[in-house]
């Protein structure tokens, strides 16, 4: 495993769109721990492949309960609304509240491939909206209803 270099908020990387993961060959696999290793060593919850410059579906969390490699996530359900602080390792130094669901349900590939579901309440909601948003080229900045002290 090794660290990879984080992409800073004006890098238009970061505004890109990801392509959907078609084949979960060694380089993703590579990509998933290089990931893990790296919102560790930054101390993160969350990171999205765009976040270290590959613009693949792919991101990984853990907010506490342990890590979650997600392969092409989206969305299929939310409920609730949740308004709290966000910030990102993208994004040094800033905080700002966002709104976000209070519940949602995503669907995913494994990295064996497997089709498989997650529901997420409170933050685990807040980091899949959060990491799945950097997909799309979205940053929390762009929904930030007050910034606040980081
Ligand atoms: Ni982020």
């Amino acid at each position: 495993m090794a660290i990879r270099q984080l992409r800073y908020v004006n890098d238009p990387i970061l505004r890109k769109k990801s392509r959907e993961v078609t084949k979960i060959d060694d380089r993703i696999k590579t990509l998933l721990n290089d990931m893990v290793e790296t919102m560790y060593e930054n101390e993160g919850v969350g990171l999205a492949a765009p976040q270290v410059g590959i613009l693949r579906k792919v991101v990984v969390i853990d907010v506490g309960e342990g890590i979650l490699k997600l392969i092409n996530p989206e969305i299929i359900e939310k409920e609730g609304e949740s308004l709290d602080i966000e910030g990102c390792l993208s994004v040094p130094n800033r905080a700002g509240k966002v709104l976000r669901p209070e519940r949602v349900k995503v669907k995913y590939l494994d990295i064996d491939g497997n089709e498989k579901t997650i529901e997420g309440t409170g933050l685990l909601a807040r980091a899949l909206c959060h990491e799945i948003d950097h997909l799309n080229g979205i940053l929390f900045i762009d929904k930030v209803v007050e910034e606040v002290e980081d």
